[in-house]
């Protein structure tokens, strides 16, 4: 169940269809020098949600596209936004912590306008630059919950 998953979730809610992913727990998980890491995507105008997340004890090098959402996923050009998403809620991202790559931002919550992801909860992530200069702050949109200790880089 878990390597079926590892930390990608997604893509959710293609073609207008429902998708129900609960209880997942990926932990004591390391990553290094690679892309996408954890990962949920859904498409827009999908149905269904995703909860009860649990991404614990990860320890990334050097890795792009850190920790992301992205509830905007299409793989062609154009696709429209539309009012039903799958809904997201009760994530928590605990003890992620090691280097990103600067080429993209860390963290990154793009979560639908229709619905907005709740109870995302972030604790002891702490993912500074593996070389260089932080390019930009953490992207985060309709996303709300709480940051039990400060993260690093620093979102809102
Ligand atoms: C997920 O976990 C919650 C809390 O432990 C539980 O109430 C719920 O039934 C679980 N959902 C599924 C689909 O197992
Ligand atoms: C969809 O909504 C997002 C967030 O409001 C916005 O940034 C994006 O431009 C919209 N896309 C289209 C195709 O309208
Ligand atoms: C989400 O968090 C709020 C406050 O932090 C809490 O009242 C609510 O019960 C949580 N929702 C769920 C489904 O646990």
């Amino acid at each position: 169940m878990l390597a079926l998953f590892f930390c990608n979730i997604g893509s959710l809610g293609m073609h207008y269809s429902q998708a129900c992913v609960s209880n997942i727990t990926v932990h004591n998980t390391i990553i290094r020098d690679s892309n996408n890491q954890v990962r949920i995507k859904t498409w827009q105008g999908g149905s269904g949600s995703v909860t009860g997340l649990s991404f614990d004890t990860i320890q990334m090098k050097n890795v792009l596209n850190c920790i992301i959402i992205d509830q905007y996923y299409c793989y062609k050009k154009g696709c429209q936004n539309e009012t039903s998403t799958i809904s997201l809620s009760e994530i928590s991202y605990r003890n992620i912590k090691g280097t990103y790559n600067i080429r993209k931002m860390p963290i990154h919550f793009a979560c639908s306008d229709t619905i907005a992801c709740t109870n995302i909860t972030m604790s002891e992530v702490e993912i500074p630059p593996h070389e260089g200069d932080l390019v930009a702050d953490p992207f985060c949109w309709n996303t709300y919950g709480i940051q039990q200790t400060l993260t690093v880089p620093p979102i809102n």
